[in-house]
């Protein structure tokens, strides 16, 4: 395809500016500017998105390098906290629903889509969630989507924490409802948009948190936002996708964490964090999830899960209670890595076993990616635009099957990269070399 528009590459060039500039770019003259761009990361060999990974999602991943050879990896960036997705009950149970269900389902839950299993992953979830209903969509963008848009009317007020996940504020986007971000975890803002939208009459105020920030693995203080939101009259939606299965001391979630168990109004979870499948489900009271049946367009427009990830959420959710060890091996392991991390100087304080790791002014985030790789160690990095530039950061996973070699692995290379750029001489305040989330 021709390309007339002069790709200048350079440090400067990222994918806000590739947005900016493609917004008045035709088609060819787009995608032939982002092919530059890409082409330029691959010569500096540097691009680490999609990485072809061969084997099952483990403690240690083989993945295939860009000549094409196997290299094995510390997976360090998955949300498979529990380990999940290869435990040998869950798979036996995958194994067992494909030999009675076979493969797929072929169509949406209201018309074909919708089996015994689906039934009972909604009771079970809703036992989770302390709610009277439960309904599954195909994915957690789909479910946030599609509540949100399905739920509120034009004269509605949804006041939600700037932190939120991207499909929040799509659905936001794709509904007509009157939105407010509160900056992030500000209780006081937060009262105070509850105080101006209560003189609203006739319309219903919401109020959307995430139970865990995905970015920063802090908590919502449910404690304090249950009873704000109750003496408001606000119905409280969270998010609890990153919380579900490793919160609380029988991974029911960040309300078992604060207490506040069966007090959430609407709960939002997903399959593809610690159940280390796909899919999600929103629990709620009967009518609620009724309603939502036949108004969530993305539940009512879209296929099913098909019964084999239905029957490895069951499987997790058994695994939850017949193995509560895995959650307290989970938040060793965080502990663990935590300390050794504040030991060379970071300043980490983990609610979750998500550590976001600050990347200094001057340290390039593509470079220091690249030695992660190089050293075997698979993380994820959050790159501007996702955050500001001054808040870019590798976002550390760690898992209960995780080892203290592994993670004692992990922290060996941290110290390298973090060594290596102190003493260059881009690290112009070396007290802040360490300076962590
Ligand atoms: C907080 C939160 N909500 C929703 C989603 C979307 O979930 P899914 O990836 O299952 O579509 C994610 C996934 O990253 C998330 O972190």
């Amino acid at each position: 395809m021709e390309n007339s528009i002069e790709y200048n590459g350079g440090e400067n060039f990222d994918l806000r500016e590739m947005l900016l500039r493609g917004r008045n770019l035709r088609l060819n003259e787009k995608v032939g500017l982002f092919e530059s761009f890409i082409d330029d990361l691959n010569k500096q060999n540097v691009m680490l998105n999609m990485r072809c990974i061969t084997t099952a999602a483990d403690r240690e991943v083989t993945i295939l390098d860009r000549n094409g050879k196997k290299k094995n990896m510390l997976m360090f960036g998955s949300n498979n906290y529990l380990g999940l997705a290869s435990h040998p009950y869950v798979r036996e149970k995958a194994e067992e629903a494909i030999r009675k269900y076979g493969a797929g389902i072929g169509g949406p839950p209201l018309l074909n889509g919708y089996t015994i299993l689906h039934r009972q992953l909604e009771e079970r979830l809703a036992a989770l969630k302390g709610a009277e209903d439960a309904l599954i969509f195909s994915s957690g963008y789909g479910a946030n989507v599609g509540l949100v848009s399905g739920l509120t009317n034009p004269n509605d007020v949804i006041i939600y924490d700037a932190f939120s996940h991207a499909s929040f504020c799509d659905g936001i986007k794709m509904s007509e409802v009157k939105s407010f971000r509160f900056p992030h975890n500000n209780l006081n803002l937060l009262k105070l948009r509850l105080d101006q939208a209560a003189n609203q009459t006739g319309s219903d105020v919401y109020v959307g948190v995430e139970g865990v920030y995905s970015m920063d693995g802090d908590t919502a203080p449910l404690d304090k936002i249950v009873p704000l939101c109750k003496s408001k009259g606000a119905i409280l939606l969270v998010d609890d996708a990153h919380g579900t299965g490793v919160m609380g001391s029988r991974g029911r979630g960040t309300a078992e964490h604060y207490r506040v168990e069966g007090k959430i109004d609407i709960t939002m979870g997903t399959f593809s964090k610690t159940f280390a499948a796909t899919g999600a489900f929103v629990a709620a009271s009967k009518p609620v999830v009724d309603y939502l049946r036949f108004f969530a367009r993305s539940y009512m427009f879209s296929a099913s899960l098909p019964p084999v990830s239905i029957a490895v959420v069951l499987a997790g959710l058994d695994v939850l209670e017949s193995e509560p060890e895995l959650i307290n091996r989970l938040n060793d392991n965080t502990k663990y890595a935590a300390e050794r991390l504040n030991s060379l100087g970071f300043n980490l304080n983990p609610q979750t076993p998500i550590l976001p790791l600050r990347v200094p002014i001057g340290m390039d985030i593509r470079k220091a990616a690249l030695k992660f790789h190089e050293k075997g160690i698979f993380v994820n990095s959050i790159e501007y635009p996702a955050v500001p530039v001054s808040q870019q950061r590798f976002r550390i996973s760690i898992m209960a099957t995780h080892t203290k070699e592994d993670i004692n692995k992990l922290i060996e290379v941290i110290d390298e990269i973090w060594t290596s750029f102190k003493s260059s001489e881009k690290c112009a305040a070396k007290e802040f070399c360490y300076e962590a989330a």
